[in-house]
């Protein structure tokens, strides 16, 4: 994850000037019929991405597909290969679905020569062992082989779960992050809202198919503190709280926050948690709708050259910072999807409001792909605010004509802008954004395909990209290839629903789980 840096001091903001919003709900809203060129492209490209790592990297943590080689960032247990699974079994190609059936049980989860990251590991193991259980036990159960194989997806989630546990041992609750098996932890006397709040999905549903409680309790202890942020100064506005959180007391140390890295999927996993079970996790939504709600009235913010498109603002308590992040665009999809399940337009209007803006960033540069930072001015707040610089001399032009000014140029095979297409997709049902996602698929394809797989670009504006890191990141499989694939799929059980019912929920790295509470 990544976290955002403020520094510098700060002055009052204005208020803000209402939004003005699409329409959505075009004719033909429940078109969710198969493209199949489409969706076989993307699915060529997973294949040609597996193909890779297979021959080069498995079962290594992920492919350098420049020069051949491999790294293992994620502890050395196959992230790619459990990364991929699920993404394998919603396009049902067999053979890869099996490879990585039959490797999971073989990861030894009890070693690692390096520290382990309890968020990291949970969204990405797993999350992709319970989703590929949920999968190999349900609806794609004919894909597996080895009925064994996928029992022990299952305990090997568990295995895992019950080493990562002593994270909890603290004294409010509050999980440690960084962990150094089999039982120290590194020196950090606090934990971010992301990484505490992006465990309760996976954690409460490793308890609901074991029957052991403890995972859910534990993770759902360190949530608490983030539903009820103390001290009230942590949340500047009803709903949008601080970031670090202090191990030994429970209690905010900061009110900066937003929708960007290091707060994110906090924010995402409030609604999905009910999503999930509407009986259990209503608290959840209350508070997902209290930040929503929050961040329309005082996050959204026009660029003052494109007043008709919107992001969210980053804050330092009430002073707001007009910064955001590829990361951040995962926004748009969790405000849609919130919509459809509370029924409530307004929040899918908005959500439909922040992909555009999205698209912005990526339709407004010279590879069709975009970066990993922008920024951009706000007329509400004073020209000489340190909070609201200019942009730079030679991206004038480009914040004139785009409405945002580049401060990261890289491209590292992030999902946040095709997740939340997909999600403006299956709400309205309108083709332009399954345009739209081919568009950025294509972009990514024809930018990114180096060697053996797929790279990372250095610089999303210059044509070409502007050379490649030799680094192919396990959430390509897991993230951009499945929401770019689903969204040309058919209808299923496990897509995004547009009358807000779903039998399947996806957790942050993209891994569908089965909905345990009762249709909403
Ligand atoms: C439904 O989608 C298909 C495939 O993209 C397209 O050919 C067709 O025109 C669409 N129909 C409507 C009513 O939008
Ligand atoms: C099925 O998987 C189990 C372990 O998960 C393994 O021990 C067994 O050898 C596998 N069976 C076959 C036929 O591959
Ligand atoms: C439940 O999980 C906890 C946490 O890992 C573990 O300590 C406990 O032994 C488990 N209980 C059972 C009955 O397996
Ligand atoms: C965290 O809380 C403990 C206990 O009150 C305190 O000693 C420590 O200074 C706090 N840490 C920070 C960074 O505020
Ligand atoms: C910002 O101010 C400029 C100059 O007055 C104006 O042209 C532009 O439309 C304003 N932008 C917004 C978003 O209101
Ligand atoms: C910004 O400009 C205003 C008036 O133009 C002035 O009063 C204020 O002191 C300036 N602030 C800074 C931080 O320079
Ligand atoms: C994706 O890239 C591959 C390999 O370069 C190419 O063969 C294929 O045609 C591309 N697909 C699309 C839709 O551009």
């Amino acid at each position: 994850m990544h976290y955002s840096r403020l520094a510098v001091p700060l002055v009052a903001v204005l208020a803000l000037p209402a939004l003005a919003l699409p329409h959505s709900n075009p004719p033909g809203a429940d078109n969710h019929t198969l493209n199949r060129d489409r969706a076989d492209a993307v699915k060529a490209a997973f294949v040609h991405a597996w193909d890779g790592y297979k021959q080069y990297a498995f079962p290594h943590d992920e492919l350098h597909p420049v020069s051949n080689g491999f790294s293992d960032s994620r502890n050395g247990w196959g992230a790619s290969a459990v990364d991929a699974f699920s993404t394998a079994c919603v396009m049902q190609l067999p053979d890869i679905v099996n490879t990585i059936l039959d490797y999971i049980p073989t990861i030894d989860f009890d070693h690692t020569a390096n520290g382990v990251s309890l968020f990291e590991t949970t969204i990405r193991y797993m999350g992709g062992m319970l989703s590929g259980y949920d999968f190999l036990k349900g609806p794609l159960s004919n894909l597996a082989k080895n009925a064994t194989a996928v029992d022990d997806l299952l305990k090997q989630a568990t295995r895992l779960a019950n080493n990562l546990a002593y994270a909890f041992d603290t004294p409010s609750g509050v999980p440690s992050n960084n962990l150094i098996f089999p039982s120290g932890t590194d020196s950090s006397t606090n934990n971010g809202i992301a990484t505490i709040g992006t465990l309760v999905l996976e954690w409460t549903h490793l308890s609901d198919l074991t029957g052991n409680q403890t995972y859910a309790e534990l993770s759902q202890k360190g949530e608490s503190y983030l539903l009820a942020p103390q001290p009230a100064s942590s949340e500047p506005w009803p709903g949008l709280i601080g970031t670090k959180v202090n191990l030994t007391t429970g209690q905010f140390e900061d009110a900066v926050g937003g929708w960007v890295g290091g707060d994110d999927s906090f924010y995402e996993y409030l609604i999905k948690m009910y999503v999930y079970d509407s009986t259990r996790f209503s608290i959840y939504k209350d508070r997902w709708m209290l930040a929503a709600d929050s961040s329309i009235a005082h996050l959204a913010s026009h660029p003052s050259t494109r007043p008709d498109i919107a992001f969210l603002a980053i804050y330092d308590g009430q002073e707001r910072i007009f910064y955001s992040q590829h990361l951040a665009c995962f926004d748009g999809g969790s405000f849609i999807l919130g919509g459809l399940v509370l029924k409530e337009q307004k929040y899918v209007d908005f959500g439909i409001a922040l992909v555009n803006g999205c698209h912005d960033t990526y339709a407004s540069t010279a590879t069709g792909i975009g970066p990993e930072v922008f920024q951009w001015v706000e007329n509400s707040t004073a020209a000489n605010d340190t909070k609201n610089p200019p942009p730079p001399a030679d991206q004038q032009a480009f914040y004139k004509k785009s409405g945002f000014y580049i401060t990261a140029s890289d491209y590292v095979l992030r999902p946040e802008y095709l997740e939340s297409v997909y999600y403006a997709y299956r709400a309205t049902g309108d083709q332009m954004y399954r345009d739209w996602a081919w568009d950025a698929f294509v972009a990514i394809n024809t930018t990114c395909a180096v060697g053996s797989g797929y790279a990372e670009l250095k610089d999303v504006n210059v044509p070409g990209g502007g050379g490649y890191s030799d680094f192919m990141d396990s959430f390509f499989f897991a993230e951009v290839l499945k929401y770019a694939y689903l969204i040309h799929a058919p209808d299923n059980s496990w897509q995004v629903e547009n009358n807000g019912v779903n039998q399947w929920v996806f957790n942050t790295e993209a891994h569908p789980f089965k909905v345990h509470g009762p249709p909403i």
